[in-house]
C-alpha cells in the first residue's frame, strides 16, 4: 500500500504519463484527497494514472470514479471500440484491486448527471482537442468542491511540436490561476 506500491503498479501499465508526472500525480492526490472524499478521472485508457489516484484514495477511505469511452484512441475520435476493442479488458484487469468505479461512456453524456461541488479531486486526461477539452474543463470545474483541485495532463508548452488544445484552453479558462509542473496543470477552486 502507499506511494511505492502505486508507482510500481503504474510502472507495469503502458502509459504516456512519465515517471516524474506519476510522482507528481501521487503528491497531488495524496495531499488533496480528504478522508471519505471523492475523486474523478476523465480519460483512464489502460489505468496508468488511475491506479495512482486510486491508491491515494485507498489511504483516505475515498474512491475514484473513472469515466472513459474506452475506444482505445488517445484523442477519443475513433469510432467506439473499433481501434482497440481489448482496452476495457486491460483496464479492468489493471485496476482490479483498486477502489475504482467505472463508467463506460462519453464524458459529455455523463456531466449532466453530476451535481455541482461534489468532487475533491479531478484529473482530466481525455480528448485533448477543442471543443471537448473545453467541455471537460468547464464541467470538471463545476463539479469540483470549493477548495478542491482540478488537474490535467498534456499541457505542452511548445504547440508547434504538439497540436493539442490543452494549453490554449487552460489559459482561456484559468488565466493567472494555474500552476504547471511537467505537463500537469493544477487549479484550485
Ligand atoms: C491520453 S488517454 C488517457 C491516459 C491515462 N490517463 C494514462 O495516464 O495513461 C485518453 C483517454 O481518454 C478517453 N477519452 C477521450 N475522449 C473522451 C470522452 N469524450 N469521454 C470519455 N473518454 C474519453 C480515450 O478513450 C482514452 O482512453
Amino acid at each position: 500500500m502507499g506511494k511505492e506500491n502505486a508507482i510500481l503498479m503504474s510502472s507495469k501499465i503502458f502509459s504516456y504519463t512519465t515517471p516524474l508526472e506519476k510522482e507528481y500525480l501521487w503528491e497531488l492526490a495524496y495531499n488533496n484527497i480528504p478522508l471519505h472524499g471523492s475523486a474523478l478521472e476523465i480519460g483512464s485508457w489502460n489505468g496508468g494514472s488511475s491506479v495512482i489516484i486510486a491508491e491515494a484514495c485507498r489511504i483516505f477511505s475515498s474512491s475514484l470514479l473513472c469515466i472513459d469511452k474506452f475506444c482505445g484512441d488517445l484523442d477519443g475520435t475513433a469510432p467506439q471500440y473499433k481501434k482497440d476493442p481489448e482496452v476495457i479488458y486491460r483496464f479492468v484487469k489493471n485496476v482490479e484491486c483498486c477502489p475504482i468505479n467505472i463508467v463506460i461512456a462519453d464524458a459529455s453524456d455523463i456531466y449532466k448527471f453530476l451535481a455541482d461541488n461534489v468532487f475533491d479531486f479531478v484529473f482530466v486526461d481525455g480528448n485533448h482537442y477543442l471543443p471537448q477539452v473545453e467541455i471537460d474543463l468547464i464541467n470538471c470545474y463545476r463539479i469540483l468542491k470549493p477548495g478542491g483541485i482540478l488537474c490535467g495532463h498534456d499541457f505542452v508548452e511548445n504547440e508547434e511540436l504538439n497540436p493539442w488544445d490543452v494549453k490554449k484552453t487552460v489559459n482561456k479558462l484559468f488565466s493567472g490561476r494555474y500552476e504547471l509542473r511537467e505537463s500537469i496543470f493544477t487549479v484550485r477552486k
